[in-house]
């Protein structure tokens, strides 16, 4: 892994403008004319590059991450991934569902692996092929790097791709830990999204399990 400079800080996030996927820049664009205050663009990632922990999403919600401009925000989704993160101590502050809250992530970064809102939530095979450089950046971007966590299959195979892996190398499983080499292990989580949790497929101590091996494995 390399170590991190600033221009590698710049390639690990797509231009305000980006224009690799079509399909996902005229959605934006019609968001754009429809909500005007909205972000609609590219969401970064958050959290300080020197984390050891890398949440690997899937893409932003329509009104969620896209509106406020920052990942899981005001996304129901957000709403157990801030709290669990608060939990186990990588945050600080109070989650309050928008970017100006004030909320710090400690030695933990949240990014997707597809950055631009997708119609449906659900981004193509080539969205996912189109926006992995900037995953593969944000990974080398970070020295400290020593746990990822996947959540959903999604982004499990985007990460595994991203590292240079066959996705049939690793088996996706929720609260699966995979040592992919002496310094980086992979958890995976099902997503944290509304119809897994409704539908009970994740709950709270399940998605606290994964938590708890992560913060053994790093702390
Ligand atoms: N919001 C995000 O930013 N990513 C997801 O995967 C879901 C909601």
């Amino acid at each position: 892994m390399s170590l991190r400079s600033t221009d590698t800080e710049q390639l690990a996030e797509p231009p305000r403008d980006c224009r690799l996927c079509p399909r996902l820049s005229a959605f934006r664009d019609a968001n754009a004319q429809d909500h005007a205050d909205w972000f609609n663009g590219p969401v970064p990632s958050f959290g300080p590059g020197d984390a050891q922990l890398l949440i690997v999403g899937l893409a932003p919600g329509l009104q969620g991450a896209n509106k406020t401009g920052r990942p899981f925000t005001g996304d129901y989704a957000g709403d157990l991934l801030y709290a669990t993160l608060e939990k186990f101590e990588f945050s600080s502050g109070n989650y309050a569902g928008h970017a100006g809250d004030g909320l710090k992530l400690h030695n933990c970064m949240i990014t997707n692996a597809v950055r631009c809102v997708p119609p449906q939530n659900k981004p193509t095979g080539e969205e996912e092929r189109l926006c992995r450089p900037y995953l593969v950046e944000r990974i080398d971007s970070m020295p400290r790097l020593s746990a990822i966590l996947a959540l959903g299959r999604i982004a499990h195979d985007s990460t595994l791709v991203a590292l240079g892996h066959r996705k049939s190398a690793y088996k996706f499983a929720h609260c699966a830990t995979h040592r992919l080499d002496s310094s980086l292990t992979l958890f995976d989580s099902y997503h944290c999204s509304r119809y897994n949790t409704n539908t009970r497929r994740l709950t709270t101590e399940m998605f606290e399990d994964v938590f708890a091996n992560i913060a053994e494995h790093i702390r």
